[in-house]
């Protein structure tokens, strides 16, 4: 089941990939990282983690602002990574690897701030991931979700369960899950129409 759910992720993102930057959804997300750049809190030397890098335009910005910043995409789809190393102009201090968000290949503590936009919708197991979030973080390091939500609690069944595989999170599931994953929500912040930015900061 997870298998085949990874390999529909994965064949519809291949698949995604070349036109990615080019078509309309990706103007939104462009336009979602430039408004949540305005929230994040980083100091100089830090490293970060961005979770369904996709075609890494995020680090790309991330890499500019922050010009010590070292940066790690990770990926599901080997095409969307293709573009991002095609367009990495700031190699080698981003990476991009390719891996499944259930199972980071990556130690414990090695990042400052992990990035997620866009991709949480996706998981199937989102607990695992928050769990895995929580491990590579640093103590006190911070966890930036950005993702579709919605407001009324009464419309969670109904949307919880999509024909296309993907779930939307109030944003009181997400200080539930992320409570779960020792991950505190620290705030919530719309960016543009239903986008929201939760910040979670992981216990010392
Ligand atoms: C809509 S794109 C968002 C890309 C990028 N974060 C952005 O803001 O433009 C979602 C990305 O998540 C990746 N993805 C989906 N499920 C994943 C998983 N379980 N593990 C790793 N990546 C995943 C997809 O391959 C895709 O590149």
């Amino acid at each position: 089941m997870t298998e085949n759910f990874l390999a529909n992720k994965k064949f519809l993102f291949n698949n995604w990939a070349s036109s990615y930057d080019w078509i309309f959804p990706s103007v939104f997300y462009r336009a979602i990282h430039q408004r949540l750049l305005e929230y994040v809190d980083l100091s100089e030397q830090v490293n970060v983690l961005d979770l369904g890098c996709g075609t890494g335009r995020l680090l790309e910005r991330l890499a500019t602002q922050f010009p010590y910043l070292r940066g790690t995409g990770l990926d599901l789809s080997p095409n969307m990574l293709r573009m991002a190393r095609l367009s990495n102009r700031h190699h080698p201090r981003l990476i991009y690897v390719e891996g499944k968000a259930e199972s980071l290949p990556f130690g414990e503590a090695q990042f400052d701030a992990v990035f997620n936009t866009i991709s949480f919708l996706h998981y199937l197991e989102p607990q695992q991931v928050l769990n895995e979030v929580a491990r590579v973080l640093t103590p006190g390091g911070r966890f930036y979700l950005v993702d579709f939500t919605f407001q009324k609690e009464t419309e969670l069944e109904k949307l919880l369960v999509s024909p296309l595989g993907v779930r939307f999170y109030s944003p009181k599931q997400r200080e539930i899950l992320g409570f779960a994953s020792s991950l505190l929500c620290e705030s919530h912040h719309y960016l543009l129409g239903p986008v929201l930015l939760t910040i979670f900061a992981k216990g010392q």
